[in-house]
């Protein structure tokens, strides 16, 4: 069995135990978040930015529930790491954020990345983000286990439609 494969099974059911009997998009994100930087190592952020303004064709991101230091505010769609994964809807794994054209620097201590979209219904409600200080901290192997993750905060999590487009 690949290395990380047991972290992110025992992760997996933490979460599902988790967030058992709650539905609050704050509430769920904020635990999914306190959760994974509180378990995986090597990490100097983990947690959400949530799509608004989405109505208007012109979304961007706004920081959502998260651990680890302050960080930027807004992302416009398309720019930066979690733009980018976000408008592609597909998972991006950056091994070096500097030779990552666009990368938003929140803190300058981050080295790899990485960004998972959250999809609900065909819509993007956000991006699940991880910043770690170590070149090539995430593989292939986090990459599932993170949307696995993401799979089990979505279902556990009221996702109505237009959760990403409030103002
Ligand atoms: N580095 C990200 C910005 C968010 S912070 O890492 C928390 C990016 O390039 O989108």
């Amino acid at each position: 069995m690949p290395m990380k494969t047991p972290v992110y099974e025992t992760l997996a059911s933490q979460l599902e135990f988790l967030l058992q009997g709650e539905r609050d998009l704050i509430a769920n994100a904020a635990n999914t978040a306190a959760l994974i930087y509180g378990t995986l190592p090597d990490l100097n952020w983990a947690g959400f930015y949530i799509l608004r303004g989405g109505s208007s064709g012109k979304g961007e991101l706004v920081v959502g529930p998260f651990q680890g230091n302050p960080a930027c505010t807004r992302i416009a769609l398309g720019r930066g790491v979690c733009g980018t994964a976000a408008q592609r809807r597909e998972t991006l794994v950056v091994e070096d954020v500097h030779r990552f054209p666009g990368h938003i620097a929140c803190d300058s201590a981050s080295r790899s990345e990485i960004v998972v979209p959250i999809l609900h219904a065909g819509q993007l409600i956000g991006v699940l983000d991880l910043d770690s200080p170590t070149l090539a901290r995430f593989n292939a192997e986090d990459q599932a286990g993170l949307e696995r993750l993401v799979a089990i905060f979505t279902g556990a999590t009221d996702l109505k439609k237009g959760t990403g487009s409030q103002p």
